[in-house]
């Protein structure tokens, strides 16, 4: 099948085509970071005004660079959970017009669920795996039998491990999106200068919480004497390398030990990684030599698969409509994950 893919749920405009759910004809990625970076974050009237104008330009040019018709396409995919609301809708609108004018089945992407399934573009993963999400809305653990069964072991209670990035970037005066520019201040910094603190919850969990951590760096930028101020100055230039690589060791620290924990928990031995948060070269690293001690086979996604594109959406869209899932005339976008999650306490129960 040749589907063609649309992905507008947060920040990025992005079509792509996909055949057999594997061979990636087109994608392309039409980013809106220029129109948010001065404001620290996404804001989504911006984003839902740029999609509109961004979604007829990028199907065109996605199916040009496939060097398909519409008339040679098999079905329609698109992300209709989780995500901003307004910038769900506007892909969504533009789907279920191509779906309805070409006569073709219609399928509802869960965009959490496409990240997961990112790595199977490059190559089959080997069901079951256990995956990590992390991005600058979500840091989800799931277990996964198929591409299409999928369940959730663990989520944030707070802040998206990406968002901690983005906003402990800010007090450091790096700039908007945070991620990359920590990965780059860190590389000459010391990771063990300062001891960020590290939120595990209580000692079973799956779940994450980062809005401690981001606090943590503005006192430390504050100093002791500042509390409560917002108004604080980025740091020396010189003090910078080292807060950032102490900070991303903290987040690291959680992410892989989480992830170990889920690996555990879901009894697979594949760790998918996805998300934005899936390029930071420290998280990388540690997880590489902590899966290699484990014996678990770690798969990334390509970077460019591993932040928001529409190739994840239309591929895991095959799978779906194989399946029988054809979504219907009604199908709506929904701001939130609507997850089914495993039992917390399974494995809990069974070491103690
Ligand atoms: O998956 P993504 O493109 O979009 C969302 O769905 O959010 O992820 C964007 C997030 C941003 O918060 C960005 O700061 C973070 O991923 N990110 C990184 C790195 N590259 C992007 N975080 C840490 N290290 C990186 N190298
Ligand atoms: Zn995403």
């Amino acid at each position: 099948m040749r589907i063609l893919g649309i992905e507008t749920s947060c920040d990025e405009t992005a079509a792509a085509v996909v055949d057999d759910g594997a061979r990636i004809a087109s994608s392309v990625v039409a980013s809106q970071e220029h129109l948010h970076s001065k404001y620290g974050g996404v804001v989504p009237e911006i984003a839902c005004r740029a999609h509109v104008e961004a979604i007829t330009p990028i199907i065109d040019e996605a199916l040009e660079r496939a060097g398909t018709a519409l008339g040679q396409l098999d079905a329609i995919a698109v992300t209709t959970c989780p995500g901003l609301i307004g910038s769900l809708l506007i892909g969504l609108a533009a789907a279920k017009t191509l779906s309805w004018l070409l006569g073709l089945p219609l399928a509802a992407v869960n965009h959490i669920y496409a990240h997961l399934y990112a790595p199977a573009l490059d190559e089959p993963l080997p069901y079951p795996v256990c995956g990590l999400i992390a991005s600058g809305g979500h840091t989800i653990l799931l277990r996964a039998d198929s591409p299409i069964a999928v369940e959730v072991l663990g989520t944030t209670t707070d802040d998206a491990a990406g968002e901690a990035f983005d906003k402990a970037a800010a007090v450091l005066g790096l700039g908007y999106p945070g991620g990359p520019l920590i990965d780059q201040a860190a590389r000459t910094g010391d990771p063990t200068a300062i001891r960020f603190p590290r939120t595990l919850l209580e000692p079973h969990s799956l779940d994450f919480s980062f809005s401690g951590i981001k606090t943590a760096v503005l006192y430390h930028c504050m100093g002791q004497n500042a509390r409560g101020r917002h108004d604080v100055p980025p740091p020396p230039p010189e003090a910078v390398p080292d807060i950032a690589a102490s900070f991303q060791e903290a987040v690291v620290d959680v992410l892989v030990t989480k992830s170990l924990r889920a690996v555990d928990r879901c009894g697979a031995r594949t760790l998918v990684v996805g998300g934005g948060v899936a390029c930071n070269s420290r998280l990388r690293a540690k997880l590489a030599e902590a899966a290699d001690a484990e014996g678990i086979a770690l798969r990334f996604a390509p970077p460019a698969l591993c932040t928001d594109n529409a190739a994840m959406v239309a591929g895991l869209a095959e799978h779906l409509l194989a399946a029988g899932r054809v979504a219907g005339p009604d199908v709506t976008a929904v701001s939130h994950l609507p997850f089914s999650r495993a039992p917390r306490t399974a494995k809990k129960k069974a070491k103690t």
